[in-house]
């Protein structure tokens, strides 16, 4: 199959990112960090979660993150809502894009959002009707896509049924996520055909973790299936808190520098997401781990250094 010419990249940095952050970011930062990722050509960018504030201690200042940021126009800023609690504190912040979001691990989803699976798409029936009764956008997240961090076995059958049912309660998009980062390309092979025969193409896109270092060649064989929605996140930031083991997500700018590299465009510019995650780094207590930032931060001090 020919390769998509062009990918949307939905970024995670500040969602992903930023929950799994132990030292506390402060609100303007969130919000400057977020206004700099508005300036890359990103169209979708996911803001921020209206969980419960002791599930997620360091996105409790959600409502004020999304109040306070510059909407580009043309940017889409969906936040993730994990019932109808959550969908009214986005409403009344303005948010008119959401993500829902189960799994196909019952252990995870119990660990995560304390629901089966099954109470899981109840709550989310009632969070998507609201969502579509008011205009609003809606994406649904598939964890453990290709493994769970507690052993339980997750099978391709299993990612589809739940992919199913949240495209028949109405998601607009799903993302289909390998939450600690397990996932192989024989596995997005074997996924990625029985899904489509469930899920339009244009309304599939695939959430890789790096942990293990195959999240780009995971993401080069969604590619090969025709995929070309894919969440990243600047510099590589992101992890689930109740996902033992589970590290950043690919990095925006390993992405962009493989896709651009092919020839893909992405309308993002790399130079301007640098810039995000270089100012993210300088407030965060440890090195971005995304391979193409390092390496164009370690080019520019070798200038700097022969100048
Ligand atoms: P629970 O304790 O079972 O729920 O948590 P509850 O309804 O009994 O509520 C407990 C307390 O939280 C109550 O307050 C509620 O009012 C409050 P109290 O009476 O004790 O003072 N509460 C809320 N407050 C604000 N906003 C809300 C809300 N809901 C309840 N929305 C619950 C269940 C789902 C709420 C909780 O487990 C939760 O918020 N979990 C979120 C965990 C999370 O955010 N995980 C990370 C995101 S998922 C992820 O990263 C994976 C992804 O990236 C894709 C991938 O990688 O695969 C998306
Ligand atoms: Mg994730």
């Amino acid at each position: 199959m020919t390769l998509p010419k062009t990918v949307t990249i939905v970024e995670m940095g500040a969602r992903d990112g930023l929950q799994n952050e132990h030292a506390l970011i402060s609100t303007a930062d969130k919000v400057r960090y977020i206004d700099l990722l508005s300036q890359t050509g990103l169209r979708w960018i996911e803001a921020t979660s209206f969980v419960s504030p002791k599930a997620i201690p360091q996105l409790a200042d959600a409502a004020e993150v999304f109040t306070a940021i510059r909407k580009v126009p043309g940017v889409r800023y969906p936040v993730l809502v994990p019932n109808l609690k959550g969908y009214a504190r986005a409403r009344s912040a303005g948010a008119d894009a959401i993500a829902v979001f189960t799994a196909a691990s019952e252990h995870f989803t119990k660990r995560n959002i304390n629901m089966t699976i099954d109470e899981s798409l109840a709550t989310f029936r009632d969070v998507v009707q609201a969502a579509k009764g008011d205009g609003v956008w809606v994406r649904g997240y598939v964890s453990t896509a290709f493994g769970s961090p507690f052993g339980d076995v997750v099978t391709p059958a299993m990612v589809v049924d739940v992919s199913r049912k949240l495209l028949e309660m109405g998601c607009d998009e799903l993302s289909i996520g390998d939450t600690i980062g397990v996932g192989v390309p024989s596995q997005v092979d074997e996924l990625t055909p029985a899904l489509l025969r469930v899920v339009p193409l244009d309304r599939l896109a695939y959430h890789f973790h790096d942990t293990r270092g195959t999240a780009l060649a995971n993401l080069y064989a969604a590619l090969q299936h025709g995929v070309y929605i894919f969440d990243s996140s600047a510099g590589g930031l992101g992890g689930c808190p109740y996902a033992p083991g589970a590290t950043g997500n690919v990095g925006t700018e390993d992405v962009l520098y493989m896709l651009h590299g092919m020839g893909i465009q992405t309308g993002v510019d790399i130079a301007k997401v640098r810039a995000a995650s270089r100012f993210i780094r300088g407030i965060l207590d440890h090195e971005l781990t995304s391979k193409a930032f390092q390496a164009l931060e370690a080019a520019d001090l070798r200038r700097t250094a022969n100048a």
